[in-house]
């Protein structure tokens, strides 16, 4: 039974919340309450790939729904009847439900006998109203995820107000952080496949890239996304670009679903260098991620576009926190800027960092094929680097994902790839 009362604070509540798979899901709620609440939770991100219907008529609904209708993947059933009335409904539901439907009552009683008796009956779950958005996506996420895959990877989406505004550098520096300064395993996924410069910036050339993966979803698995990362330190992973034109890449919508969620299930850190550009992969990469980085220089275009991008992200997820700001390129000489303080204002969000420009610094990163902390260990903006890992990642998450290293994934990329 959930507990609102005792329900920690909505935001850390959601970051451990896996995205529900292509399920089919009919709710039979008895108040317009949860009828709204059932259809703000089909809309929640992390529901985006189940099938959400909503029906009214509770219990007795169900059952007649079902006598003639194969059942769906999951039945939500709200139900303010007493415990005899409720056990009778759900026995006569019972006759008709398929095998491998699950069952989760919404109820208005708090009672623990009731509950027993429910569990005892093959009922997966058993909430009390009041029930938020975030309590009913998590009880359904939490019937369809194996246990050793919890919790699963965090999702770093990071991309840029404006082409060549350096997202690529701080998406870069920021998981090197995560891995090194958390102790976290963590892999980037450069999604620039045309231009990406995850590779160069390691100084890596693996023969093998993300569009393997893509291009051959027949293929995909664990163990094809295993052999085609590429392993920069201990506990960080480079799922590189091709970085080839040899083919055009209009990608569909759901292009990279397969990789990302392969990715989520074993790997506890993933942050995606998504490229400067509005397409349909693009807008969902950024929408289902855990933790949204915006990274804007001050001019502006950029506070124009970051403005834009806020708006979006802040319509499209509204049960998670805002994208960060991440001011980059402050202070270079001579050119007028937009005040830091006022870009914040512009855009209502005060920046995760601000990081001054330093031709000489980032230059040498970047012909060396280094990170900025490898280049001046302990220097100035090293340090912001890693303390944009630390409030990026949720540091507690972050730690607990560490210790359930258990699905066969990163068992493996712990032996091979990730361990010290
Ligand atoms: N704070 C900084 N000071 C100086 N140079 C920087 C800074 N940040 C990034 N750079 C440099 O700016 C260039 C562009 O950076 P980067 O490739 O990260 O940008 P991007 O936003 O990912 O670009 P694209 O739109 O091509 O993906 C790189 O040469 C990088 O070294
Ligand atoms: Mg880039």
């Amino acid at each position: 039974m959930t507990d609102p009362d005792q329900a920690p604070d909505p935001t850390e509540r959601g970051a451990q919340i896996a995205a529900v798979p292509r399920i089919s899901i009919q709710a039979f709620c008895e108040t317009a309450d949860m009828a709204a609440l059932v259809s703000d939770v089909g809309t929640e991100r992390r529901m985006a790939r189940a099938h959400m219907k909503v029906h009214m008529g509770g219990a007795a609904a169900a059952a007649e729904a079902y006598r003639a209708a194969p059942t769906p993947n999951l039945i939500i059933i709200e139900s303010s009847a007493e415990r005899a009335m409720l056990l009778g409904s759900l026995e006569s539901l019972a006759e008709s439900c398929d095998a491998g439907t699950k069952v989760i009552i919404v109820g208005h009683l708090n009672d623990i006998v009731l509950y027993r008796d429910l569990m005892a009956r093959g009922v997966s779950d058993y909430l009390v109203m009041p029930v938020g958005v975030l309590d009913l996506v998590r009880a359904i996420s939490q019937l369809y995820t194996h246990p050793s895959a919890a919790p699963l990877g965090r999702v770093v989406a990071v991309t840029g107000c404006k082409g060549g505004c350096g997202a690529s550098t701080v998406a870069h520096n920021m998981a090197w952080s995560i891995s090194r300064e958390l102790d976290v395993a963590t892999v980037i996924v450069d999604l620039d496949l045309a231009f990406g410069t995850a590779g160069l910036n390691f100084n890596q050339d693996p023969p093998q890239s993300i569009a393997d993966a893509v291009f051959a979803p027949d293929r995909l698995d664990a163990n094809l996304v295993d052999r085609l990362l590429s392993k920069c330190t201990d506990r960080l992973s480079l799922l590189a670009a091709p970085a080839t034109l040899d083919q055009p890449y209009d990608l569909p919508e759901t292009a990279f679903d397969g990789v990302l969620d392969i990715l989520r299930g074993s790997v506890p850190c993933i942050v995606l260098d998504v490229p400067h550009q509005w397409t349909a992969w693009s807008r969902r990469a950024l929408a289902a991620a855990d933790e949204v980085v915006l990274v804007a220089a001050p001019d502006l275009a950029n506070l124009r576009n970051a403005k834009n991008l806020v708006d979006l992200l802040r319509t499209a997820r509204v049960h998670d926190t805002a994208p960060r700001l991440v001011m980059n390129g402050i202070g270079l000489m001579k050119r007028p800027e937009i005040a830091v303080a006022d870009f914040a204002k512009a855009v209502e969000l005060s920046p995760m960092a601000t990081i001054p420009f330093d031709a000489k610094l980032f230059g040498t990163a970047a012909n060396n094929g280094q990170m900025i902390g490898e280049v001046e260990a302990g220097g100035k903006v090293a340090g912001l680097f890693n303390d944009l890992a630390h409030r990026v990642s949720g540091r507690v998450e972050a730690r607990r994902a560490k210790r359930s290293l258990l699905s066969p994934l990163v068992a493996r990329l712990g032996r091979k790839r990730l361990a010290t």
